[in-house]
């Protein structure tokens, strides 16, 4: 590389269609997938730790799903919201044919084909306790017990008209089990798209609110989901899940885990996604609303990053702001 003057990197950045001309990574709305919380109430909910965010009741999904298709959005991921008195230990809400998601999935699926229908694969929603599995009496989370609920959830979405599930449990051989049951039971053409590498983070606060999870957690979740003092773990756990039969995996958080986005993305030949989860979102509407940060330049340069790491698409509660802003 000549040196200063033959080379002036600031040549390449004097004007817009310059700077378009050598922009390395792109984005679109087809790189978003669109994480919506639900109600079994009549009306949508506001979310206090989510400011922005509202849980839906059921009968305001086909509409959304008509926006995500016209804001050319790809794929919709639900989460319910279990009141108290549908939790237990055993989380067998999560079996229910009728439970709020399967009338989610199909109250999407009645409305459109064109916007796919995603649903998490984890006892979380369901269970007393809060944990993403079987609990034993000295408060151990059971690996093996819980892939049998796991796989009986897993069908039940399925049959719902699940078109991605998503395993965000943790627990060791779900993806295989998982992937057994679906190819037994006819739905072979079902995606997989694990949260491999999911990390123990204090960025999903708002996230247990929004789903009725918050101060029910006995203990943490340290012991199914990673450290985050660990990446190369990281690759174990993505190629134990696509030697399982996974499709594409998530790597969750994202913005402090963009490292692991750039490692995964290099090491597998398989699509990459971005979890970009409730704390983030909640830290950068905090300083929006604080009058800090200015909202479309702070989540395009996000969205941006999370592109330029490797991820094949994020999922994000800004989806369709940004798809907006990209329409715009
Ligand atoms: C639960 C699940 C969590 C999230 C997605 N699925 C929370 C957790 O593991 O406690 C977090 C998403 C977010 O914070 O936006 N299996």
């Amino acid at each position: 590389m000549p040196a200063f003057p033959a080379t002036r990197p600031r040549r390449n950045r004097r004007t817009p269609w310059l700077r378009a001309l050598v922009r390395e990574t792109s984005w679109s709305p087809a790189n978003l997938i669109w994480p919506v919380f639900l109600t079994a109430g009549p009306e949508a909910e506001a979310i206090p730790s989510l400011p922005g965010v509202v849980r839906h009741p059921v009968s305001a999904l086909a509409e959304l799903a008509r926006e995500a298709e016209a804001l050319g959005i790809p794929a919709i991921a639900l989460f319910p919201h279990t009141p108290a008195e549908r939790r237990t230990p055993d989380g067998r809400e999560a079996l229910n044919p009728d439970n709020l998601v399967c009338r989610a999935i199909a109250e999407i699926r009645s409305a459109t084909d064109a916007v796919g229908v995603m649903a998490d694969v984890a006892l979380d929603p369901y269970t007393s306790h809060g944990h993403d599995g079987l609990v034993d009496a000295q408060g151990r989370v059971l690996n093996d017990p819980t892939i049998e609920v796991l796989v009986g959830q897993a069908l039940n979405q399925a049959r719902a008209g699940a078109d991605i599930l998503a395993p965000s449990d943790m627990m060791d051989g779900r993806v295989g089990a998982i992937r057994r049951a679906l190819e037994a039971e006819g739905f072979a053409d079902v995606h997989l798209m694990a949260y491999a590498a999911k990390y123990a983070s204090a960025f999903y606060g708002p996230f247990r609110d929004a789903v009725g999870a918050a101060g029910r957690l006995t203990g943490d979740k340290r012991g199914y989901q990673m450290d985050p003092a660990n990446a190369r773990e990281a690759l174990l756990e993505v190629a134990l899940d696509l030697e399982e039969g996974a499709d594409s995996v998530i790597v969750k958080p994202g913005l402090a885990y963009l490292d692991v986005v750039q490692k995964v993305a290099e090491r597998f030949d398989v699509p990459v996604f971005a979890y970009c989860v409730s704390g983030e979102y909640a830290m950068v509407e905090a300083a929006v609303r604080a009058g800090i940060l200015e909202r479309d330049a702070a989540v395009t340069e996000v969205m941006t990053a999370f592109r330029r790491a490797g991820a094949r698409g994020v999922l994000t509660y800004h989806a369709p702001h940004l798809a907006r802003l990209w329409s715009a």
